[in-house]
């Protein structure tokens, strides 16, 4: 193995304070293509120019099949390759390097760098996929203008697409073609792409606000044409709301979006080409569920977003990763909240946060925002630098207000464009806007763990007070805590008039804090995190009562939500602990909502689901994934069977429906599959049959899939009719097929290992795809039930398929190593079980550097 300390054999640390500017600029670099699958020849003709005055030779990056030739302003230079770097000594201030090396687009099955993906050619470069195409100084903050020539057999590839402008193209010999594009603006190598392929587009037009036109196109297979529609329209829709909301215009004259099936992770914001895996664009009523279209909005909507907030202002290193992901994840939640409805889009913002983030930030892995080292920079395309780092983003939104927060993105911008910047600058420019101080606020950055807020009323003779206490847990590295400044939106409800008083934002800063509360009702309930203010676990005395009242009263309907979620786990982690529980307030509560005629049907459909076992897990000391299978279980059956009369009523009142897509028509397919579920849980003899009836009646596939997820729970003739219908009717579909496999592998039937087991051997499993590989692999990980059976063989059957996958693609094996690091959350048996396989996976030869960090920090 290459890159290993020589004396420990492990790979080297590359650590955030070590960070240097470049030695050398390559402000221009031009690149000629010869394009084949089995082989490509790349030239490159770099313009370097030292930076600062030094003596260091240039240093490339440089993972190539083969180097053929290395020129020094046109004449042969005695260059150096080793390590996986080439070194090229320099006299003069400036020169011209040139390059000519081998790739093999064919034999890449890591997807990095230039590969084959049925057929096509594509690139895929962040974070250091340049590497494997070209030698280059390949880091964030060597920003160059980029010429392109490519050329290659016209019939295989007549679409030859690039960033930038197309500037010429013609034909060449031997049934050939090529086509120059040139991007005027400096970027850093991470964001470069080409495409070769048999495509065709769905093309249209944008006028932006200065009233350019620029053209669009969404480059997909002659067959996926038709399922392009609604991409587009997320499209323009996209284009218009960053005009809108953050003053954002698109600055080249076109713009396109390439669909590929092989994909390591959801879509890359190259510049002005970018690159998709193919389930974030197709889509249509009959393959495509409510829950993708959302997806797809939302990706199409974040990696346009990316054109400002990551490719005109870039990261200078790659521990600045939020700087350009935690804002662009702020930016298209935001987007998608104001398409639909902002309340469920926050609801399910926040379920995404504690299934992915709190978990990673609770376990071995945890890191904080701004990572500070990392073995791979791949493994840190995590929840944490996303998901949480866009939720520090909203908090900065929170205390500034949105016209300050608009001010100082605007700063942000126009001071930064064109430059590599860090978290820091974005902050400072923050603070240099609205004049808020933001010193403090920065430990959201540092600061690794999710911090635990306990909050309770006291009458004082004053009134009524808040009492806040808050800590933050000691995370791998750092051991000990500040404070964080916490903003929570609170407020105080009248428990006699269900009306709230004194809503306003406080800032706990202090591990603990006092706060009067003016014009406190007679009987108040604390409503606090009110919209999820701040990423953090709140704990309350609020009795079973309280949550109630809140759950059907509080005017904040996350808040609501919350009062809900709290109700049903206060419930459930009380049934796992001592073996039962009392349902009835749980049920109350459900039936007030499911009553409720002022609510909208995809806020009750949430409202009523009960958290999942994993989130019912993550608040226990040991979790015990078979009593809270059962405990939940018998909770889902009794609400089933007490409220059976709404449940049916909720049905009926949603099935006929034909297939719309509009928030209304969403929301009813949402609540009546939910329903559906609840009609299922009693046992009812009927169940099945109305199920298969969804299944063979739906017009669209939210409903097909949502049968076919209640149907595979059960053991009914129904349940493997409708998966053999579907597999026939999908086969020849990939994406629609990874949806069959992820199905089985949630089903909650005692045999599903065994099912999981035989679809690892099914002839349309396979590795070299990465959503298939997820679509089993992954989706069984989070079945806690199945993949956590004391036997061990869940973990077992994990790990063999990460050391198979890790053969072909670490980046994408790495991904699914964390649930394995979950060991100290469970008994001593299953914990020693899940150590063994990441023992084994760390003691095995050839191990990429990839898994190898995620086991070993797992293991530690
Ligand atoms: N930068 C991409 C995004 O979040 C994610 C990505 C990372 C894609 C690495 C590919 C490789 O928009
Ligand atoms: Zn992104």
């Amino acid at each position: 193995m290459l890159d290993v300390n020589k004396t420990t054999g492990a790979p080297p640390v590359i650590r955030r304070e070590d960070y240097s500017p470049p030695d050398w600029l390559v402000p221009d670099i031009s690149l000629d293509f010869r394009l084949g699958a089995e082989r490509t020849i790349v030239r490159a003709t770099l313009q370097v120019r030292r930076n600062g005055s030094h003596r260091r030779p240039l240093l490339l990056n440089s993972e190539v099949e083969a180097i053929h030739r290395v020129t020094l302003n046109g004449e042969p230079v005695n260059y150096w390759y080793e390590d996986q770097v080439l070194r090229v000594p320099i006299e003069g201030e400036s020169a011209t390097v040139e390059t000519e090396v081998r790739i093999a687009p064919r034999a890449n099955t890591q997807l990095m760098g230039l590969y084959e993906s049925n057929a096509m050619l594509c690139t895929q470069c962040e974070a250091q996929g340049f590497r494997r195409i070209t030698p280059f100084p390949d880091r964030p903050d060597v920003l160059s203008r980029y010429k392109l020539r490519m050329s290659g057999d016209k019939a295989l590839y007549p679409v030859l697409l690039a960033n930038g402008d197309l500037v010429a193209s013609g034909e060449g010999e031997g049934g050939t073609h090529w086509a120059e594009w040139h991007d005027p603006f400096p970027k850093p190598c991470y964001l470069f792409a080409m495409v070769a392929g048999d495509l065709v587009a769905n093309r249209d037009t944008f006028t932006t606000m200065s009233g350019r036109k620029v053209d669009l196109g969404i480059w997909v297979r002659a067959g996926d044409l038709p399922k392009t529609a609604h991409a587009m329209a997320s499209l323009k829709a996209a284009m218009k709301w960053d005009e809108e909301v953050y003053g954002r215009e698109y600055d080249l004259d076109i713009f396109n979006i390439v669909a590929v099936d092989d994909f390591n992770f959801g879509a890359m914001e190259n510049k002005g080409l970018n690159i998709f895996n193919s389930r974030y664009v197709l889509a249509d009523p009959d393959t495509a569920t409510d829950a993708d279209y959302d997806a797809i909005a939302g990706v199409v909507a974040h990696e346009y977003f990316h054109n400002w907030s990551g490719d005109r202002v870039t990261c200078r290193d790659w521990f600045q990763l939020s700087l350009k992901e935690g804002f662009t994840v702020f930016r298209d939640q935001s987007f998608s909240a104001d398409m639909g409805s902002h309340a469920v889009k926050r609801i399910e913002d926040v379920k995404m946060l504690r299934a992915a983030q709190f978990p990673e930030d609770a376990g071995p892995l945890a890191h904080p925002v701004r990572p500070d080292s990392y073995i791979e920079i791949s493994n840190f395309y995590t929840a944490t630098v996303y998901n949480k780092g866009a939720e520090v983003i909203r908090m900065m939104h929170t205390i500034l207000g949105p016209e300050r927060f608009r001010a100082g993105t605007d700063l942000y911008f126009s001071r930064h464009d064109g430059q590599a910047v860090t978290c820091e600058d974005f902050v400072k420019a923050m603070e240099d806007a609205s004049g808020v101080d933001l010193s403090h606020f920065r430990l959201w950055y540092s600061q690794a763990g999710t911090p635990r807020i306990k909050a309770r009323l006291v009458n004082r003779t004053e009134g009524v007070h808040v009492a806040l206490e808050q800590e933050v847990p000691p995370t791998p590295g750092q051991p000990v805590k500040q404070p964080m400044p916490i903003p929570l939106r609170i407020a105080l409800l009248d428990e006699a008039t269900g009306r709230p008083t004194d809503e306003r934002l406080i800032v706990l800063d202090k591990a603990s804090d006092e706060i009067a509360l003016d014009g406190a009702p007679a009987r108040p309930v604390l409503s606090i995190n009110r919209d999820f203010s701040a990423p953090v676990i709140v704990e309350t005395d609020r009795s079973a009562v309280d949550l109630a009242f809140l759950s059907a009263h509080d005017d904040d309907p996350f808040a609501r939500y919350e009062a809900m979620q709290q109700l049903m786990l206060d419930t459930l982690t009380a049934a796992v602990s001592t073996g039962g529980a009392d349902h009835a307030p749980v049920i109350e509560a459900v039936r007030q909502t499911l009553t409720d005629a002022n609510l909208d049907p995809a806020f009750i459909a949430e409202a009523v689901l009960l958290p999942s076992e994993s989130f019912i897990g993550d608040r226990m000391a040991v979790v015990d994934p078979e009593a809270i299978r059962a405990r939940r279980e018998a909770l889902r059956a009794d609400l089933g069977r007490t409220l059976e009369p709404l449940w049916r009523d909720a049905y009926r009142a949603h099935v006929a429906n034909r297939y719309a897509y509009n928030p209304a028509a969403k929301g009813a397919r949402r609540l009546k599959t939910i329903a559906l579920g609840y009609i299922a849980a009693t046992g009812a003899p009927d169940a099945a049959a109305l199920a298969k009836r969804q299944y063979d009646e739906s017009d669209n596939m939210t409903d097909r899939q949502g049968a076919l997820g209640v149907l595979v729970n059960g053991y009914s003739a129904e349940r493997d009719a409708a998966l053999q219908a579907f597999y026939e009717r999908y086969r020849t579909n990939g994406l629609v097929l990874d949806k069959w496999f992820t199905t089985q592998a949630l089903s909650t039937r005692d045999d599903v290992l065994d099912q999981v087991e035989a679809l690892a051997g099914h002839p349309d499993f396979t590795l070299a795809n990465p959503n298939r590989l997820r679509s089993l692999v992954a989706a069984f990980s989070v079945n806690q039930r199945a993949f956590h059976d004391a036997s061990g063989r869940g973990y077992r059957f994990l790990a063999d398929m990460i050391l198979a996958e890790d053969k072909l693609n670490p980046q994408t094996a790495a991904k699914l190593v964390p649930p394995l690091g979950r060991w100290r959350r469970f008994d001593e048996g299953r914990a020693a079980l899940m150590r063994a396989e990441l023992e084994r996976m760390v003691a095995t030869p050839g191990l990429s550097k990839d898994v190898f960090e995620q086991a070993s920090k797992s293991l530690a």
